[in-house]
């Protein structure tokens, strides 16, 4: 099947597990095909790579679809924005020839990451004894609880409010009260935090506008528009495995509040799974590998962080979890990134269930303390032995890869249409 044919008016690419599922490849690929590429939710904690002809982009804050010169990139209302790194981004890919700003759109409404968010991130991380989440130390939880508390200060309060400066004055007043007396931190300059605005404004300033009235428009006149997902559906703030998971609503429902795209409107929702399951940070990992095998399987896949070069915890591929992903997200085709990292394993583990107490849970379960004391269901499958990297057809697949995608395809009872044998574009296959 061309890629083409996967087309939908508006096709949604989710991450299915904890984040780092090759979403940025994907988009990227799908691209191609889209006039808009839209991010809902998030902000510089994602960091989606794409590959193209050996050279390596890095995207945080902008949709993957940059680098297709056709789309219009879009940066919704239910992303947050760090000011200083958004500018940084746009730099390095406008010093590599993309035009970035020509084509970015960003929400009025999103709000803006500020320096003392990324100070509370921080402090917040290193006070807990026990507990903490294993951030990215972006801001992200500090800016969102901000917007949540209506606090928070939006893109578009620099060109709307004549006295803005006056807002981030008040702003930086409040929160040295906390820097002082609770957090024991020396104070913010509210005259840097402003110079820092008035450069975002300088150089974004005509991007910013109504997105949501920009998406309806294109809907109008037919545009395919291709939304990306941030983080994965088990790092969501309500059906994650809270409290480690990150702050915004990474599963579907965050389109509807993060773009303003009505519910209807999204045609396909396409889940972007790993072959294997890998997680950054802190909290239950109940398929998580150790000691030798699980650092073999973290070279093979290159298993570091994109955002913050950690190295990423690896674990077999969890059906469970995937199960409850494609639930509550509607998913309804999958595409299996990195099947060419099993290549040289002899067996290969799928999760299948999971006993707590002696008996096989139904659902997937909401407490930590659960999934911590889960009893996994394993089937092992034998591996292929053989380099994957080259294949561009189903057909040509390894009678053992054609097994191993085809029990789990069975398991989620999900069709899968894009199989990923490796970084590249081309290293593609469409089944
Ligand atoms: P994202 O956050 O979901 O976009 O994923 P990341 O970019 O953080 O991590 C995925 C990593 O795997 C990146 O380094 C990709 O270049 C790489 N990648 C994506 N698909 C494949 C694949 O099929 N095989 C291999 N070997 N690497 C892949
Ligand atoms: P992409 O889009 C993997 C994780 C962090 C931490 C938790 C909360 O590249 O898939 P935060 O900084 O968001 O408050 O951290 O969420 N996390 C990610 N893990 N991929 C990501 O993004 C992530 N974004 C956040 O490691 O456990
Ligand atoms: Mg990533």
């Amino acid at each position: 099947m061309p890629v083409s044919s996967m087309k939908s008016k508006i096709l949604l690419i989710l991450g299915a597990q904890w984040g780092d599922e090759g979403k940025g490849k994907v988009v990227d690929l799908l691209g191609e095909s889209y006039q808009v590429v839209a991010r809902f939710q998030g902000g510089p904690n994602a960091g989606h790579t794409v590959n193209i002809s050996g050279k390596q982009f890095i995207l945080h804050h902008i949709p993957s679809g940059i680098l297709h010169g056709h789309t219009t990139c879009v940066i919704g209302n239910g992303v947050v924005i760090d000011p200083e790194t958004i500018l940084v981004e746009i730099d390095e890919l406008e010093e590599k020839g993309f035009d970035v700003c020509g084509r970015l759109l960003i929400s009025e409404n999103a709000h803006f990451i500020l320096p003392y968010h990324k100070v509370m991130d921080r402090v917040s991380e290193a006070i807990k004894e026990n507990s903490a989440i294993g951030t990215t130390g972006r801001g992200i939880g500090p800016a969102y609880a901000d917007k949540i508390n209506r606090e928070g200060i939006r893109v578009g309060d620099l060109v709307h409010l004549d006295n803005w400066q006056d807002l981030v004055r008040e702003n930086v007043r409040i929160k040295n009260i906390y820097f002082k007396k609770v957090y024991d931190e020396p104070p913010v300059d509210a005259d840097l935090v402003i110079h820092l605005l008035q450069i975002f404004k300088d150089r974004l300033g005509s991007c910013i506008t109504d997105t949501v009235h920009f998406l309806h428009q294109a809907i109008e006149n037919d545009q395919g528009i291709l939304l990306e997902g941030a983080q994965g559906t088990l790092l969501d703030i309500d059906f994650g495995t809270y409290p480690y998971v990150t702050s915004s609503n990474t599963m579907i429902g965050g389109v509807l509040t993060g773009l303003g795209v009505e519910p209807r409107g999204i045609d396909q929702v396409l889940g972007i799974l790993k072959a294997y399951t890998t997680r950054v940070g802190n909290g239950p990992f109940p398929t998580e590998l150790e000691g030798e095998f699980e650092e073999k399987l973290r070279q093979l896949g290159g298993e570091y962080g994109a955002t913050t070069g950690r190295p990423r915890r690896c674990g077999w591929l969890d059906c469970v979890a995937a199960k409850y992903a494609i639930q509550i997200n509607g998913i309804d085709s999958l595409c299996i990134t990195k099947m060419d990292v099993l290549d040289t394993l002899d067996e290969i583990k799928i999760c299948t269930g999971y006993k707590y107490k002696g008996e096989m849970l139904p659902g997937y379960p909401q407490y930590s303390h659960k999934l911590n004391a889960v009893e996994l269901v394993y089937e092992t499958l034998p591996g292929w032995s053989q380099s994957i990297t080259e294949v561009r057809t189903y057909d040509d697949l390894p009678e053992a890869a054609k097994k191993y995608l085809a029990r789990i395809s069975e398991i989620l009872d999900v069709p899968i249409y894009i199989v990923s044998v490796g970084p590249g574009r081309d290293q593609t296959i469409i089944c």
